[in-house]
């Protein structure tokens, strides 16, 4: 399964925009991670409708847009996304999830269910025939800039074998939180193959975004 890259934008330096997306797209990017937060389900808020419109309107790179957001099936409507997107809900946040997953299939993106660290992976069990990826939060959601709860480790571990052994070898693993360069590579052993790069690896400030995403694609090599 190929290795990609999803740098978390809520990490970035909105001053730069421009030039990181011109950046991004040169060094090949497969998706933008957009973090999308209410403050119910997380304290915090971050990125919005209009925030995603503009990318939309100003870079083809696929989006790959993580809803931290309570009845995320009454919003996600608000939202521009479509065809090669990547759309992640929380199993958390929703008494609807399999309804959920088809809706967002049914506007041409690719459904992805996302669980918190203490969620186990059985809940995503039912909805394996819905989705095409699932996101293994390896930080508690809310923040960038946290560490890596190590439990998390052997979550990716046990739910690759688990897709492989159910029939589902296809569907991805997107691990977000605290993706460093370290953190990436054990990820990767792990089973992970879509990568968050947040403020530990691709917006790491002592060096610059392109000789972060050369490091970063070495380490998942
Ligand atoms: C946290 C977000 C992550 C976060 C990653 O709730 O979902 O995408 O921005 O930032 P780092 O890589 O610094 O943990
Ligand atoms: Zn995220």
């Amino acid at each position: 399964m190929k290795n990609k890259l999803s740098p978390s934008i809520m990490c970035a330096d909105f001053f730069e925009l421009k030039d990181t997306l011109h950046l991004f797209k040169k060094a090949e990017i497969e998706y933008l991670h957009i973090d999308i937060m209410d403050g119910c389900f997380v304290p915090n808020y971050t990125l919005g409708t209009d925030f995603v419109k503009f990318l939309k309107g100003n870079t083809d790179i696929p989006l790959d847009i993580h809803f931290m957001i309570e009845n995320p099936e009454n919003k996600i409507g608000w939202f521009d996304f479509g065809e090669n997107d990547y759309v992640s809900v929380h199993v958390e946040t929703t008494k609807h999830l399999q309804k959920l997953l088809l809706q967002i299939r049914e506007r041409g993106a690719k459904p992805m269910v996302a669980i918190n660290p203490a969620t186990p992976i059985c809940t995503v069990e039912n909805v394996l025939e819905n989705i095409d990826a699932v996101l293994v939060m390896t930080v508690n959601p809310g923040f960038a800039g946290q560490k890596l709860v190590p439990s998390t480790l052997k979550k990716i571990t046990d739910l690759r074998n688990f897709l492989d052994n159910s029939g589902f070898g296809n569907i991805e693993i997107e691990v977000d939180g605290n993706v460093s360069f370290e953190n990436a590579k054990i990820m990767k052993e792990a089973g992970a193959n879509i990568f968050v790069g947040g403020t530990s690896s691709i917006f790491n400030k002592e060096h610059s975004i392109t000789d972060n995403i050369e490091l970063l694609r070495k380490m998942i090599l």
